[in-house]
């Protein structure tokens, strides 16, 4: 099948190669460089198939010329679909894959790498020292141990967070609609309601999905509720945090340190090097003022176990959809009948309602 790959970097070819060679069906690989929307779509001329990433734009005006150029297929390399109008897709006749879980330990780490980094300073004592200031001030941290660490979403990666935290001996506390009491009870942790999460947590981090329910989730009014000088990581989706609101708590004092991998306006920004222009985002410029807040360019995933994961697993739909005409981890809008959905076996545990996925 000939698949054209948008948003293209030198380490998805790397890794997309190496899968699609160790693959029994091989697929012809065309790589750009443009992220997809509705113009660069008329880059998919000729192929079946497009395999794009989270900001890449799915649009219903770019799904039109997707289709108009012959595609069949939306290979999602992410778990995340929130990017994709799957209602305009199915309309189209456009069939949607993506990589339900490839490294849960990847976003894990990452979150616990922020924690770490944010208490101890650790990105500050790094250009101090090569500067050859060794002073202190500035640097005190907090032991982790007996800190309450809270989660808002139990999922594959919440999970693995909570398991982590664990190990510091912290007390560990979670909020989920969803509950998945015994993956909880198995790692040590015990649920809260929401108030109670925003309430309590020294550190408090976000793994849940962005769809309408947790757009905003921690706004101007959640962050009122939250413990004095608390620590919050969102390694989710940008849109889950209300930014202003989160330079409003900066500013106030209420939020003393703050970890994004994530940004609501990342798309145009992240995964691309803009080191010799202005930032043009003076929301983004505005967080980067503040000396308690590490920003990392949506590099959870960035790990060579998930990444070849992310490869094979991509191929592996492709593949499939080529050969019986579905793939094998389709997402489809719920309330569209089609030969795949009588086959769904589970329900994604963050859209239960909305949208069906076999797994
Ligand atoms: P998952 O689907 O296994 O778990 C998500 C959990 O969030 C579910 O248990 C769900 O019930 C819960 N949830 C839904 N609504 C909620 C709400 N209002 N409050 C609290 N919890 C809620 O997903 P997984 O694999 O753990 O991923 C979590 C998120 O991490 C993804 O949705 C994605 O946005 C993000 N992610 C970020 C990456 C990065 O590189 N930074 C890479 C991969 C995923």
């Amino acid at each position: 099948m000939k698949v054209a790959v948008f948003s293209t970097h030198p380490f998805d070819r790397r890794f997309f190669d190496d899968a699609n060679a160790a693959a029994t069906r091989r697929h012809i690989l065309t790589f750009l460089d443009a992220r997809l929307d509705a113009r660069s779509a008329l880059l998919a001329a000729g192929h079946q198939a497009v395999c794009v990433f989270v900001n890449d734009r799915l649009d219903s005006a770019t799904l039109e010329v997707l289709a108009e150029q012959g595609v069949r297929l939306l290979a999602l390399r992410s778990a995340g679909f929130n990017h994709v109008d799957l209602v305009a897709a199915a309309q189209l006749g456009l069939s949607v894959a993506r990589v339900p879980a490839y490294s849960p330990d990847a976003i894990a780490e990452h979150t616990v790498a922020m924690i770490l980094t944010l208490n101890r300073k650790i990105h500050k004592a790094y250009a101090r020292i090569r500067e050859g200031n060794f002073a202190l001030d500035g640097l005190l941290g907090f032991d982790l141990r007996g800190r309450t660490v809270g989660i808002a979403g139990t999922g594959k990666i919440g999970l693995n967070v909570a398991r982590i935290m664990r190990g510091f001996d912290c007390e560990v506390i979670a909020y989920d609609p969803f509950p998945d009491e015994a993956g909880l009870a198995t790692v040590g942790g015990r649920y809260v309601p929401w108030k109670q999460l925003l309430e309590q947590s020294d550190i408090l981090s976000l793994h849940c999905p962005l769809n309408a329910e947790t757009r905003h989730l921690v706004d101007a009014a959640a962050i009122a509720q939250m413990k004095e000088n608390v620590m919050l990581i969102n390694t989710s989706r940008g849109a889950v945090v209300d930014t202003r609101a989160l330079i409003n708590g900066l500013k106030n004092g209420r939020i003393g340190y703050v970890g994004l991998d994530v940004y609501e306006e990342e798309e145009g920004l992240f995964f691309a090097d803009l080191s010799d222009q202005p930032i043009q985002d003076d929301v983004f410029a505005r967080l980067l003022t503040f000396p308690n807040v590490l920003i990392t360019g949506h590099q959870g995933f960035f790990t060579q176990e998930a990444l070849t994961a992310i490869a094979e697993t991509t191929i592996a739909n492709i593949s499939a959809f080529e050969e019986n005409g579905k793939p094998l981890y389709p997402v489809r809008p719920a309330g569209i009948k089609g030969p795949e959905y009588r086959e769904c076996i589970y329900v994604v545990a963050g859209w239960p309602i909305a949208f069906s996925v076999t797994a």
